[in-house]
């Protein structure tokens, strides 16, 4: 195991971070070893990661020393962070700068960033199509994660730019699901019009990252996009539709309808469900599903993903 090369992970109890751990324990002989980040390795998650086999270490992200220290002897790390969480572009922000000051003072030779665009270079501050958030975003938890990205050019971090897509899983976990609708019929609910919505199993994003440690040094200093499947609203429906066995229509509704839902983050998701339709062109040509089966040979597709996943669809 000694030669083998560490990679830091954060969120490893997560989404994206626990999809690269598990790529990284099924593949025993490629080459590298996960260490799992969690600020509590006494939780069940921390515990059962450390019983398949992962390193575990506790560390919190707004706590430099600590990440300093879960860094130490790193081959690579790959970094996200957790808006959610917070809400707060400004938190985000720091943290990731600490985080690229940390991946320079431990000298790491690959690190993956999983950002987003800074959609404020498509749509100005200016530019009213939608509103204004917090005062300096249009969609704050891509804002920041898209303006961060220089932290890791300006101290020169071998970094490769992972461009993430909408999760499936949101399907299952944030209320995204089909819902009955007035008439009883089960309705999925996109402010995206005809338009084309990249998506991804929260799964294989980490397996993608994996495939991106394994290609090294050919992808530092790119910016990589990723999905499982391009599809448009009525497409997901009818798939959605087919899955679990009853017809879903689709719900188009528009994105100011969407960000007056009134749940927390809806402005923001409504505003990014709305760049996404509006520069529909830019933002599926940077997530490559080919690119992305070449990363990851496993590769979900929505059918897929919804045959293994539909009984945990709250609505079915
Ligand atoms: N949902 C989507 O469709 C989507 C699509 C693209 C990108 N994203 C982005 O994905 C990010 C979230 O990633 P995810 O979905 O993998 O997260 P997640 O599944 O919600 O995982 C949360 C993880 O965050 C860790 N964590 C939270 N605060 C921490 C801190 N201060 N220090 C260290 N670890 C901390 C937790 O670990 P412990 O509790 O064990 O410490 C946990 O593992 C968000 O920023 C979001 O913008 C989401």
């Amino acid at each position: 195991m000694s030669e083998h090369k560490i990679i830091a992970i954060l969120g490893a109890t997560g989404a994206q971070g626990g999809g690269l751990v598990r790529a990284i324990l099924d593949d025993p002989h490629g080459g590298f070893t996960p260490r799992a980040i969690t600020r509590d390795p006494d939780t069940p998650r921390a515990k059962a990661l450390a019983a398949m086999g992962a390193e575990v270490v506790g560390a919190d992200l707004d706590d430099s020393a600590s990440m300093e220290l879960a860094l130490a002897g790193a081959h690579g790390a790959y970094f996200v962070t957790f808006f959610w969480e917070h809400f707060s572009p400004e938190r985000e922000k720091a943290q990731v700068r600490a985080l690229a000051q940390a991946a320079k003072g431990a000298g790491l030779n690959h690190v993956i960033w999983s950002t987003l665009e800074d959609t404020r270079r498509w749509v100005p501050l200016d530019d009213d199509r939608m509103p204004t958030l917090m005062g300096e975003y249009k969609v704050p938890h891509f804002d920041a994660k898209g303006e961060s990205n220089a932290c890791f050019t300006e101290l020169g971090v071998p970094t490769t730019f992972l461009l993430t897509s909408f999760y499936w899983d949101n399907l299952i976990h944030f209320g995204m699901g089909p819902k009955p609708g007035p008439d009883g019929r089960l309705a999925f609910t996109l402010p995206m019009g005809d338009k084309k919505l990249p998506g991804i199993a929260a799964e294989d994003i980490g397996r993608c990252a994996y495939g991106i440690f394994q290609g090294g040094a050919q992808y530092i200093g790119k910016t990589l996009g990723i999905c499982g499947e391009q599809l448009t609203g009525a497409q997901m429906a009818a798939e959605l539709g087919q899955a679990l066995g009853q017809e879903v229509v689709y719900d188009a509704v528009t994105p100011a309808q969407f960000r007056g839902f009134g749940f927390p983050g809806a402005e923001d998701l409504g505003n990014m469900f709305q760049f996404k339709a509006d520069f529909e062109t830019d933002f599926c040509a940077a997530r490559d599903p080919v690119l992305s089966r070449a990363l990851n040979p496993r590769l979900q597709d929505f059918r897929t993903w919804l045959a293994r996943n539909k009984d945990r669809i709250p609505a079915a």
